[in-house]
């Protein structure tokens, strides 16, 4: 490792597992001082103590929630310089059958509250930045029976890009979409019977699931110095998913 990130203060909603918790992982290594937060206080301290970072739990879609994190971070680490936007949450219905509570609930996890961390953490970021928002390959195409997923997740494609504008004299902001990464969010799936794992590997034209480790590499990529001219982009990381 590098020490690409070396000083810099993170902080990585969802961090407690998945794709998050590689991202945190990979910050670490590289110098960063990380901060993970997600609602389930014991498995954040759990995954904080493996990691040796700070933990501060949250629920991205309270306002006050995220607010107590904002006055945490201020007494603890004084400023900002990586907001990385992982928390999310994923249930499949179709326009027939999703709820006005399924609707509300995805859109909360994962749009507003990436909104919600924008809003309140941007302005005590320094300047030279990052932000990265965690969408889907379901923000940019469309699937059938996740109506509301794929709605959340084409609203932080586009709500990345106004924020980018917004922000582009301070700090950079952009967006990956996934394609099928192996977490406990689709290890679940499969026990669940909710989908093969053949499946989900053929989903991607390479015949396989990533890693949430290969999804950490990109994001160091975007929130460290070696992508200094990158804003306002939506970059899908999906095994050749998006191409086909
Ligand atoms: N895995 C995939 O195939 C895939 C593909 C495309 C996009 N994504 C996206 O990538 C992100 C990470 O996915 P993953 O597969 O790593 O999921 P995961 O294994 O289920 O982990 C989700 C993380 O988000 C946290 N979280 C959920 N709701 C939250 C809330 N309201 N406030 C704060 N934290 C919350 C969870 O902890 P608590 O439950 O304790 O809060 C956990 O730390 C998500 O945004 C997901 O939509 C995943």
């Amino acid at each position: 490792m590098t020490g690409l990130l070396k000083g810099k203060v993170a902080v990585i909603t969802g961090g407690s597992k998945g794709i998050g918790y590689s991202i945190a992982e990979r910050f670490t290594k590289e110098g960063a001082k990380v901060v993970i937060s997600s609602r389930n206080k014991e498995e954040l301290e759990v995954a904080a103590n493996e990691l040796g970072s700070d933990c501060f739990a949250v629920d991205v879609s309270d306002s006050k929630s995220v607010l107590s994190l904002k006055e945490w971070l201020v007494d603890t680490h004084g400023s900002l310089d990586i907001l990385v936007n992982c928390a999310g949450a994923v249930r499949y219905d179709g326009i027939m059958e999703v709820t006005e509570e399924d609707w509300d609930f995805l859109i909360s996890v994962n749009l507003t509250g990436t909104f919600l961390m924008c809003n309140k953490l941007a302005p005590i970021m320094n300047d030279g930045g990052a932000i990265l928002n965690i969408s889907s390959t379901l923000g940019l195409r469309a699937m059938e029976g996740a109506v509301a997923y794929c709605a959340a997740k084409g609203g932080v494609v586009n709500l990345t890009k106004a924020v980018a504008l917004d922000l582009v004299d301070k700090i950079r902001v952009n967006c990956l979409c996934p394609g099928v990464v192996e977490t406990p969010m689709v290890k679940n799936r499969i026990e669940t019977g909710q989908a093969t794992r053949e499946y989900l590997e053929n989903v991607q034209p390479m015949g396989r699931m990533g890693t949430p480790e290969e999804v950490a590499s990109m994001a160091l990529h975007l929130c460290g110095p070696e992508s200094g001219w990158t804003t306002g982009s939506i970059i899908s990381i999906d095994g050749g998913q998006t191409a086909a």
